[in-house]
């Protein structure tokens, strides 16, 4: 069994540090867009054999020590209530944005097992193909991403309508991460019974924001979650890309690894996290259009930075970008299986 992984986030000793890619599933691989030709993203979340299938594709084409459940931060979505399509090249936009307490009031809180029967049928297939070899993580996104999909009429990094509702409507907002953070919470949990072994917290876009306004508005709403996952004795991971400031208090929220984007150096992010805590990245995604060479070298920085102290996971500072020759991940995953030698 390669334990790697689990053991990395748990600060133990491990031979070599192990490494996975966000946004390792689909994408860049042929035998997923072949797939693709055939279903939608939804449909691949509906069909539990289909869903094993592209989980398992970068694990056998590239070796990688975890896998993580196909589906979007958007899944659980659909059964709390709201209507969305996923855009190509765009990503999500919702239907009707959410903007009055009414409408965060008719967001539900579904029985998880009943509401997406699919995707807990696709992780325990998963776990029996992948039984003593490769462990599976669960995701979702966090309070905070949802919440900007949900208010944005469309995909925004800067998050303004967000924070226009986060000072002008306090009490709409609080509900919102509240009704949010107690689904995320059941849908993670669901996942581990289902036989995820480690979870992460997809907050993509939180680097949007001041630390006195995650403090305020975001922060209350993630540890809840974390610590509503603490007994289940999974790692448990988080992650946001512009974060270079924010990473004490992400580490507040209570995770056994923290993520760190490419705009900060490891050795930097890792200093501000604490060594008491476990770190991912955080090599740029953009480094793999480029030349090997350079690739190599970056990657090696990165193993540098970590100065062999247990309790790093390699990993793109951010997700594989759609076009990522799949040879540069290949090439990738053994330089750093090869380590610094
Ligand atoms: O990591 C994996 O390989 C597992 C699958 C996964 C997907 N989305 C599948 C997907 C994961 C972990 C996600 C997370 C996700 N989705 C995030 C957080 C990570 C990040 O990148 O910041 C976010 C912000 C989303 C929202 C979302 N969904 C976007 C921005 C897009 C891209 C739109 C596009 O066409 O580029 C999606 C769609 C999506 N989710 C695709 C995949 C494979 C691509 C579209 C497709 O195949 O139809």
């Amino acid at each position: 069994m390669s334990d790697l992984f689990l053991r990395a986030c748990r600060r133990e000793p491990v031979e070599r540090t192990p490494i996975w890619f966000m946004r390792q599933a689909g994408r860049s691989l042929p035998e997923y867009r072949k797939i693709r030709e055939k279903h939608s993203l939804t449909e691949i979340c509906r069909l539990p054999e289909v869903c094993l299938e592209v989980t398992l594709q970068p694990v056998r084409r590239l070796g990688v020590d975890a896998a993580i459940l196909f589906a979007d931060i958007m899944t659980p979505l659909e059964p709390m209530g709201v209507s969305f399509e996923i855009k190509e090249h765009v990503g999500p936009v919702i239907h009707h944005p959410i903007q009055t307490a009414d409408d965060v009031a008719r967001l539900r809180l579904p029985e998880w097992e009943e509401a997406l029967p699919a995707m807990l049928q696709a992780i325990r297939l998963v776990r029996r193909e992948l039984a003593g070899k490769t462990p599976l993580i669960g995701f979702a996104g966090a309070p905070f991403t949802l919440a900007s999909y949900l208010i944005e009429n469309k995909p925004s990094r800067d998050a303004t309508r967000t924070k226009e509702m986060m000072y002008r409507a306090p009490e709409v907002w609080h509900a919102l991460m509240d009704r949010l953070a107690d689904g995320i919470r059941g849908w993670l949990a669901a996942q581990v019974h289902a036989g995820v072994q480690a979870v992460q917290l997809f907050d993509s876009w939180v680097g949007a924001l001041s630390p006195a306004d995650y403090r305020e508005f975001v922060l209350p709403y993630s540890r809840r979650i974390f610590e509503g996952l603490a007994g289940l004795g999974v790692p448990r991971l988080h992650f946001g890309t512009g974060t270079a400031m924010l990473l004490p208090q992400l580490r507040e929220a209570g995770a056994d690894v923290v993520g760190a984007d490419w705009r900060i150096p490891l050795d930097e992010a890792w200093r501000r996290i604490g060594h008491d805590c476990a770190i991912q990245g955080n090599l740029d995604p953009a480094v793999l259009l480029g030349p090997a060479d350079r690739m190599e070298r970056a990657a090696r920085d990165v193993l540098a930075r970590a100065e062999g102290r247990p309790g790093h996971v390699f990993n793109l500072g951010h997700g594989v970008l759609p076009d990522t020759p799949v040879a540069n991940l290949e090439r990738l995953v053994e330089v750093v299986r090869n380590g610094l030698r």
